[in-house]
C-alpha cells in the first residue's frame, strides 16, 4: 500500500503551440493599452491645464480674503457671492467644510482657478460635468479653464475630510 501518487509535475515541459499564442496575444493587447498612456497624453483633450505649488495656508486665505473684498458682489447663506473679472485669477478656498466663495463666470473666457485647502484633504468634484481634482493643504493647485455652457454647477467634496463632509457643497454660476 503507497500513499496516492502526486500528480506529475509538467511545468518545465515547453509550452504547447496554443498556450504561446495565447500568451503572445495577451502581451500584445497588454502592451498596446500600456501604449495609449502616452499616446492619449498627447492627443486627446482630456489632460488638466493644473499647475501646482507650494503656499502657505494662512498666506493663501489673506489672498482669497483679498480676492473677495474685492470683487464680492453678493451673499447666499452667508458665503459671499463674487464676480471675479475675466481672464484674471479666481480663488476657491476649501475649509470644513465650505467652498468658498459661490463663483459668477462669464461664459467663453478664461479664468485661472487657484485651489486650496485651509485644514485637510478635500476633492474638488464639478458637477454635472464630473471634473475632479484634488485640494491640498499647502499647495495652490491652479487651472485654466474656459466655461463654455452657461448654467449652475455645483461643487461636491469627493474626499471624505469629516462629518460635514457631506454638506460640503459649492456653486459656480456661468452665465
Ligand atoms: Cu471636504 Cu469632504
Amino acid at each position: 500500500m503507497t500513499a496516492l501518487h502526486p500528480p506529475e509535475r509538467i511545468w518545465w515541459k515547453p509550452a504547447d503551440r496554443w498556450e504561446k499564442l495565447w500568451i503572445t496575444l495577451a502581451f500584445l493587447w497588454a502592451f498596446g493599452t500600456f501604449l495609449m498612456m502616452p499616446i492619449w497624453h498627447f492627443t486627446a483633450k482630456q489632460n488638466p491645464t493644473g499647475m501646482s505649488r507650494r503656499v502657505d495656508p494662512a498666506e493663501f486665505d489673506r489672498v482669497y480674503q483679498e480676492f473677495v473684498s474685492q470683487y464680492k458682489v453678493g451673499e447666499e447663506q452667508g458665503i459671499p457671492v463674487v464676480e471675479p473679472p475675466p481672464g484674471g485669477d479666481v480663488y476657491l478656498r476649501a475649509s470644513q467644510f465650505f467652498w468658498q466663495p459661490v463663483l459668477r463666470l462669464k461664459k467663453g473666457q478664461e479664468y485661472r482657478i487657484h485651489m486650496s485647502s485651509m485644514d485637510v484633504q478635500h476633492g474638488f468634484s464639478l458637477q454635472p460635468v464630473n471634473m475632479n481634482f484634488m485640494v491640498l493643504p499647502g499647495w495652490d493647485y491652479t487651472l485654466t479653464f474656459t466655461p463654455t455652457r452657461e448654467g449652475t454647477y455645483t461643487i461636491v467634496c469627493n474626499e471624505f475630510c469629516g462629518l460635514g463632509h457631506h454638506m460640503m457643497t459649492g456653486r459656480i454660476y456661468v452665465e
